[in-house]
């Protein structure tokens, strides 16, 4: 099957059409020994959460294959900003999106919330000040109209204080009618809704929950700023 779409722009057919650069974008997006035609039945969905153009900051964004692929996907113009743990990951990013090349950092989710004041609101506390000074070191936006977290396995939220960069983020890196989009990845679906089940339990009200229509993992849900 031709993965070439005339709805693509020039760059990104190129990419496609070049199978050792698509295997190893996939590869450094943790997509391990796939084609891209897998990857679009596991990702291409999530372009549905995006309605409009505006920023969009990926947590833990590897390589950012997966924000170009937003912006192919969604015809919309997306501004792509991401921050991820591993630094060869940003060195990365910035190679695949030279005219963003600030747009990367080089720093884990939990250096953001986990430092500073923390503040109790509602079930669960979160930091003040901290995020807003690392950020603007970096000339970096406080706030995003997207923010996707593919929530890592191996976080369970079995705790209170395991919701706190849910709430953080929603309630304090947003713009007004922002969106955060959460990804669950693991294998099951329903390892995936126990999850977001939980997280209800807990006191979140997604505005919606969309399972891959291709019928595998990811589900996403929305929460609105
Ligand atoms: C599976 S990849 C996700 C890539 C892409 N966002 C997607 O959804 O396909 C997960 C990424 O999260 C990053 N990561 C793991 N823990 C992190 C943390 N605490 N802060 C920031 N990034 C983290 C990893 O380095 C990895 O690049």
């Amino acid at each position: 099957m031709s993965v070439i779409n005339t709805n693509y722009s020039k760059y990104f057919n190129d990419l496609l059409n070049d199978s050792p650069k698509i295997s190893s974008l996939l590869e450094g997006c943790h997509f391990r020994n796939s084609t891209f035609e897998i990857w679009f039945k596991h990702r291409s969905f999530i372009a549905d959460a995006i309605d409009q153009g505006g920023t969009f900051l990926d947590i833990g964004c590897a390589n950012g294959f997966l924000l170009l692929c937003l912006k192919e996907w969604t015809k919309v113009n997306l501004i792509p900003y991401g921050i991820d743990s591993d630094l060869e990951h940003i060195k990365d990013c910035k190679v695949l999106f030279p005219e963003y090349k600030n747009n990367f950092l080089h720093l884990p989710l939990n250096e953001l919330y986990s430092t500073g004041q923390l503040i109790p609101f509602g079930l669960c506390h979160w930091p003040l000040i901290k995020h807003i000074e690392i950020f603007s070191n970096y000339c970096f936006p406080t706030n995003f109209d997207y923010i996707y977290w593919n929530v890592w396995d191996n976080w369970e939220f079995n705790t209170i204080d395991s919701l706190t960069p849910v709430g953080w983020l929603k309630q304090t890196r947003l713009n007004p009618n922002g969106r955060l989009i959460l990804g669950f990845y693991c294998k099951e679906n329903s390892e995936n809704m126990k999850k977001i089940n939980q997280l209800q339990r807990l006191g979140l009200k997604f505005e919606k929950v969309v399972e891959n229509p291709y019928g595998q993992s990811p589900v996403v849900a929305y929460l609105k700023s």
